[in-house]
């Protein structure tokens, strides 16, 4: 088969909860996250030898075995029993780096199906989950996208139905020098909240309907107004990291964000806006105050779907 194309988007948390600590050492969680349009592109090629390489345009990106394409590859071939089957990848990396992005969870689970697509292999989806969910936490949520709700460690998925009309938007900040550590950040939520975790199963049902029920969902929905992003990593990110107080100060001063908020483990920050054109009106706007600041920013809609073959 020729070389194909897949696009890899990038996710958001519009909800984070910690509810508590799980018997294999991963907390549980209940987590919106959507998609948005910033991805990155994954170029596959046959290997007529059977090795499986990685190049990238970012030369400080491992291309190792330690990257989640490179890890997904792997496993995809092993479970298909042809150990003969190969491909040469090549990474245009535009999601920015170790941010709470998913960027290389969702690069993962664009190989998954790429591959697939590339060697011909028939996985059924489930099996595919199946396989993400082993290779890291956000990565289920990565090969469907969109709006999803985010249980168990994350691989426990509800899918949201898309809003009518135009699509919401974000305006992103990263600080390039800025980067947090997942397992610090989750480390640092035991010691500081762990007194406070829930340990009953019938707890954890009871927080996910309240999510399902959240006023958030209407928001995106757009049938009633948006309330505010609530992230638990953020309570304990923020006190410690500069670059995100800074950003979310930004962030607060533009005009009428929907809502202001760190994804994921950070220290990547987002607004919320209407639609593109106020999420683009709102980057202009701070455009001397990021670079002041040392900020990189991206406007960007709301992505109804993960990772996506290029026709
Ligand atoms: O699954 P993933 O490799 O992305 O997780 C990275 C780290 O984040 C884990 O090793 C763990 O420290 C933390 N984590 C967690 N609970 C989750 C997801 C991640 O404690 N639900």
């Amino acid at each position: 088969m020729a070389e194909l194309t897949v696009c890899a988007p990038a996710k958001i948390n519009l909800h984070l909860e910690v509810l508590g600590l799980r018997a294999d050492g991963f907390h549980e969680l209940a987590m919106v996250m959507q998609s948005i349009e910033l991805v990155d592109a994954l170029h596959l090629a046959p290997s007529a030898d059977g090795t499986i390489s990685l190049r990238c345009d970012r030369p400080d990106l491992p291309v190792d075995g330690s990257n989640l394409i490179v890890r997904a590859a792997t496993m995809l071939r092993e479970r298909s029993g042809l150990p003969e089957l190969g491909a040469h990848i090549r990474l245009e990396k535009r999601i920015p780096v170790g941010a709470g992005l998913a960027g290389g969870s969702s690069d993962g689970a664009a190989a998954l199906v790429g591959l697939q697509a590339l060697w011909g292999l028939r996985f059924s989806h489930p099996e595919l989950l199946a396989m993400a969910a082993e290779l890291g936490s956000d990565m289920p949520f990565c090969l469907d996208g969109g709006t999803q709700l985010c249980f168990g460690r994350g691989e426990v998925l509800e899918k949201v139905p898309p809003a009518e009309g135009d699509p919401l938007a974000v305006l992103l900040l990263k600080h390039p020098a800025s980067s947090v550590s997942t397992p610090w950040a989750y480390g640092r939520c035991r010691e500081l909240r762990g007194h406070a975790y829930l340990r009953d199963p019938h707890a954890f049902a009871q927080r996910r309907e309240a999510l399902r029920r959240s006023p958030l969902l209407a928001g995106l929905a757009g049938t009633a107004a948006m309330p505010p992003v609530r992230n638990d990593l953020q309570e304990v990110v923020e006190p410690e990291v500069a670059s995100v107080r800074e950003g979310l100060e930004l962030l607060r001063r533009s005009d009428r964000p929907l809502a202001v908020a760190m994804s994921g483990s950070g220290p990547s920050l987002f607004a919320v806006f209407p639609d593109l054109d106020c999420a683009q009106a709102a980057q202009a706007a701070l455009a001397a105050a990021c670079t002041a600041a040392g900020f990189e920013s991206w406007a960007c809609a709301f992505r109804p779907r993960g990772v996506s073959l290029e026709p």
